[in-house]
């Protein structure tokens, strides 16, 4: 039988799950829920059969779930993933885990000694191009690099709010600091500097127009990433000089220009994060072996550590430990 899939959060980036888990036998939506009971019923209407709720207990009450996706604002974390903990769901949990260090810290806590399988939406960890880069890196040795995520704000109403997504280094460029920590191992210090007040036409505006951030990772090797949401024409991108030859992913799509040995080549980005990233959940919950998931909950933890304590540094002026 198919495993018996549910949806908490049916919003924008559910839908991208929802089309990819529709063309998968293995899996079946049997049920979504979301706050807005219209939202809900939409994305249930799409799988024959499938029932819709706007409180996640009464699904879960409802019906015997392999596994569930959750895909809410960062602000709307914790009690549901405690209680698919509870109940024994394998969960793939959107990123970010949150929008402050104790809620996925509780989630972790609970997490211990099951035998739940998770799953965190870092897509990027999936596209062949970071991949290559941490070939390439490999044998030869990074020593400082600079990301940066710049463009202009998504339209979902709770991202302009610090008090619900966190800000664009909790709920966006989080992507970056996620890549280079999965290039350049864990970090040992995050310096951060913000600038504030530019975009008051916006309502509801709390979060930062643009930041700067230090990371200094244990390895030694000193990361630059610049955050801004204020900008019309902007880039995303993560270039790092090693000791022989230098390297950048560029794009969300992640295109890659690798310079070494007096060479140049590009590399074009190929599939999307998103399709691999279900396969290899759907197949660790189907056959019982989490190996081929690159982001389980406990590593997004840390970084999910190291965006708040970015965050600590915009508040203190001071270089804080993730
Ligand atoms: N990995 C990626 O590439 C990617 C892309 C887009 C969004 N995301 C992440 O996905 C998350 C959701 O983003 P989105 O763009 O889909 O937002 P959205 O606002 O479009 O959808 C979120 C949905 O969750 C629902 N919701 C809120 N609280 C709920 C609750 N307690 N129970 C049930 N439903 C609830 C809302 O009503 C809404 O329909 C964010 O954390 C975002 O960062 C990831």
């Amino acid at each position: 039988m198919a495993l018996q899939i549910g949806f908490i959060g049916t919003g924008g980036i559910a839908g991208t799950h929802l089309d990819l888990l529709g063309k998968m036998a293995e899996a079946q939506v049997v049920a979504c829920t979301d706050v807005d009971a219209d939202r809900a019923a939409e994305a249930a209407a799409r799988f024959a059969g499938a029932a819709s709720y706007t409180d996640f207990r009464e699904m879960l009450d409802a019906h015997e779930l392999d596994a569930v996706y959750v895909c809410v604002p960062p602000h709307a974390h914790g009690e549901m993933e405690l209680a698919l903990i509870e109940r024994g769901v394998h969960f793939f949990v959107e990123k970010p885990l949150g929008n402050d260090r104790e809620t996925p810290l509780r989630v972790l806590e609970a997490l211990e000694g099951k035998d739940i399988i998770t799953s965190v939406g870092y897509m990027i960890r999936y596209r062949d191009n970071p991949r290559r880069l941490k070939e390439f890196l490999a044998d030869n040795e990074p020593v400082v690099a600079r990301g940066c995520w710049i463009g202009g704000m998504p339209g979902v109403p709770w991202w302009r709010r610090k008090d619900q997504g966190g800000g664009q280094v909790n709920e966006q460029s989080t992507h970056i600091f996620d890549l280079a920590r999965y290039l350049f191992g864990e970090v040992e210090s995050v310096f951060c500097t913000a600038r504030t007040g530019l975009m008051t036409d916006v309502e509801d505006y709390t979060v930062e127009d643009a930041t700067i951030c230090t990371l200094t990772f244990r390895s030694g090797l000193l990361c630059e990433i610049t955050s801004s949401c204020a900008v019309g024409m902007g880039e995303v991108s993560l270039e790092v000089f090693a000791r022989k030859g230098r390297a950048k992913l560029e794009d969300a799509a992640m295109k890659l220009t690798v310079h070494a040995g007096g060479e140049m080549r590009q590399y074009a980005a190929t599939e999307n994060g998103y399709a691999p990233e279900d396969r290899a959940f759907i197949e660790a919950v189907a056959g019982g072996d989490a190996s081929a998931i690159e982001s389980p909950y406990a590593d997004a933890v840390r970084t999910q550590m190291v965006t708040c304590a970015a965050d600590e540094s915009m508040e203190s002026g001071r270089p804080v430990r993730p």
